[in-house]
């Protein structure tokens, strides 16, 4: 996950962007590198691997003192790990140095544009078609501010950059969000930019936090702001007094609440650096001895063990399997496995999904298909975990810690785990990988994003329902499993009864439940037919007097008059769409578990990681 940090100011700008930069370290990176600029000169230190790289090559040979500039961790998405492609990234005619989060959807019609106008890359991160563009957009203003407007007029997808300019006298860094947070920090005569406030606690407690298409100039008299059409606006500056804890929970009220608004940035971390866009192949080299080809030409059959939510991702993990790579896949409850005794020999492949990597019954259950001869992987959220050590190769899902007890960032990252294994194994059996598997990955992080903007209509609705003692979810293909995460994220969080299921079985047993008491989650989204199947059911459940609260991503005047409640969100690709479907229900277990007065990290009863049988 990278992480930003800038500084106007009269301090000494290297130490302090380091320290900043190691507050961020929690969050993961591959990579580190500062700019500064000196009079008219820009300096730059960069280092693969982790900040005391960076910090050893700086004290061998320090930049000039004085000055101001950017830090960043990165963690990759477009090109390899390396010092090349380590950030800020200095654009082909020298005078642009900028630091960038998220993913440009767009780079490659925007590099080829580039390269036609004699622009040279000497990367391979898209981040070096924002600096290049900058720049360019320099020959037209003199103005940093007006050349990054100009900037992201034209990019695609989701990002937060910052840059800063050889132009110009006064000391000035140019920011924009959209996407990935931002927030500026105030101090007498500096003024400060980070991509998270723990970068700048020990320097000052007053920021303001950017919103979504804002543009920012900070100097050393502070800042100005604005928003998404160009009008100068003061966003509020917060006075942070957070403790320890609170600043772990990154001023969220809960640590769930913080890691469902982490998803995006967890889901882009997941298929950073194991996914070539451009070549469409899938590396996932930590598979070791499981990712050469031959190993994996014997594999006939594969069996996904977990428990609890996991098994949910093995449910949609079946299907991404057989859809993409056509290899039959068996599911099983970690805890059931080894009672019947399961046929496995050397040509199944088991994986055992598991975020902790410590879940008792899906290690043993691991442990049985290892005895019969089996191959064996992990998907796991933890590195150096039980689940990863005893198995040949592991994909792990880069979710960063999860603190709340109910799954969600991890959820979410399985399940993206999963298609990229489909993708490989798809890969490693010949079969081509095209871009309409492969490009949606890219929108996923928007896609979070946008779902996330549901939160104020999911706590309204709450209002009415969280009194409700029952509730029902239902889902058709790959979102029945959905449905079945839903109503586990309710009964875990808020303590009430719920029930997933198949939509289509509604009427062998569960439509006896039905009544005007009773809120029903409907789940409409995916292929035509499926949709056209749900929505029969809700007329089922309506004609009962019951209460529907529908989850769609088409045109909800198609639900109207039927659904209760419409919940939107984006489409994104028929693979792709149970993890943006499953944000919304995440949110609605969270808002009334909340509203009950539930503990909702530490639910009674349950626990992160359950290491007994
Ligand atoms: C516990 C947790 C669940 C989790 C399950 C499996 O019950 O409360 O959130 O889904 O264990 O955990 P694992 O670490 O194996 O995914």
């Amino acid at each position: 996950m990278c992480g930003i940090v800038g500084y106007v100011g009269q301090r000494e700008v290297v130490p302090l962007l380091l320290d900043g930069l190691g507050k961020l370290e929690y969050r993961g990176y591959d990579s580190a590198g500062v700019v500064v600029r000196h009079g008219h000169e820009l300096t730059t230190a960069k280092a693969e691997g982790k900040l005391e790289r960076l910090r050893a090559k700086l004290e061998r040979a320090p930049l000039p003192t004085g000055g101001y500039g950017l830090g960043h961790t990165r963690w990759a998405t477009h090109g390899a790990p390396s010092e090349r492609n380590a950030h800020p990234v200095v654009d082909s005619k020298g005078r642009v140095a900028l630091i960038h989060n998220g993913i440009i959807e767009n780079f490659l019609a925007l590099k080829h544009r580039l390269l036609d106008a004699g622009w040279t890359f000497a990367t391979d991160t898209d981040t070096e078609v924002v600096s290049n563009l900058v720049s360019s957009h320099l020959d037209e203003t003199s103005s940093l501010t007006e050349a990054v407007r100009r900037t992201i007029a034209e990019l695609e997808g989701m990002y937060a950059i910052a840059a800063l300019s050889t132009q110009g006298e006064e000391q000035e860094i140019v920011a924009a969000r959209h996407g990935p947070p931002l927030l500026l920090g105030y101090g007498e005569g500096e003024t400060f930019l980070a991509s998270d406030a723990a970068a700048l606690l020990a320097y000052t407690r007053d920021v303001t936090f950017l919103e979504n298409g804002d543009l920012a100039r900070l100097t050393t008299a502070g800042a100005t702001v604005w928003d998404a059409q160009g009008e100068e606006i003061e966003r509020p500056q917060h006075r942070i007094n957070w403790d320890p804890v609170q600043i772990e929970k990154g001023g969220y009220k809960h640590f769930m609440l913080k890691e469902i608004h982490e998803q995006a940035q967890a889901l882009q971390d997941t298929f950073s650096g194991r996914v070539d866009f451009e070549r469409r192949a899938i590396n996932l080299d930590s598979l070791g001895p499981l990712a050469d080809p031959d190993a994996l030409a014997g594999i006939e059959r594969i069996h996904l063990l977990a428990c609890g939510t996991s098994w949910h991702s093995a449910l949609i993990g079946k299907f991404f399997i057989e859809q993409l790579a056509r290899i039959p896949v068996e599911v099983d409850y970690g805890s059931e496995y080894r009672y019947r005794d399961p046929i496995v020999d050397s040509r199944v492949l088991a994986i055992g999904i598991s975020q902790s990597g410590e879940t008792a019954d899906t290690l043993s259950a691991m442990g049985a298909a290892r005895e019969r001869g089996g191959r064996l992987a992990a998907i796991s959220n933890v590195v150096g975990s039980q689940a990863t050590r005893i198995a040949e190769g592991v994909v792990y899902t880069n979710a960063g810690p999860e603190i709340g007890v109910a799954s969600t960032k991890a959820f979410t990252t399985q399940l993206e785990a999963l298609y990229l294994l489909s993708l490989f194994l798809r890969q490693s059996r010949g079969k081509p990988i095209d871009a309409d598997l492969l490009d949606p990955l890219a929108h996923l992080p928007q896609a979070i994003v946008e779902t996330l903007e549901r939160e104020d209509q999911i706590t309204e609705l709450t209002r009415k329902y969280f009194r409700s003692e029952n509730f029902l979810y239902l889902g058709r293909g790959l979102d029945y499993p959905i449905a079945l995460e839903g109503a586990l994220k309710l009964k875990e969080i808020s303590y009430i009864h719920a029930e997933g299921y198949p939509a289509g079985e509604m009427k062998h047993g569960p439509i006896a439940l039905i009544d005007e008491e009773m809120p029903v989650v409907a789940i409409v989204t995916g292929a035509q037919e499926v949709a056209d199947k749900v929505t029969s059911n809700i007329h089922e459940v309506k004609a009962r007097d019951g209460i529907v609260i529908a989850v769609t991503d088409r045109d909800p005047s198609s639900l109207e008059n039927l659904a209760d409640e419409i919940i939107t969100v984006p489409r994104i690709s028929p693979f792709l769409q149970p993890i943006v479907d499953v944000v919304p229900l995440q949110l609605l277990a969270y808002q009334v578990g909340v509203k009950r007065g539930c503990d909702v990290d530490q639910p009674r009863n349950l626990a992160k990681s359950v290491t007994v049988e």
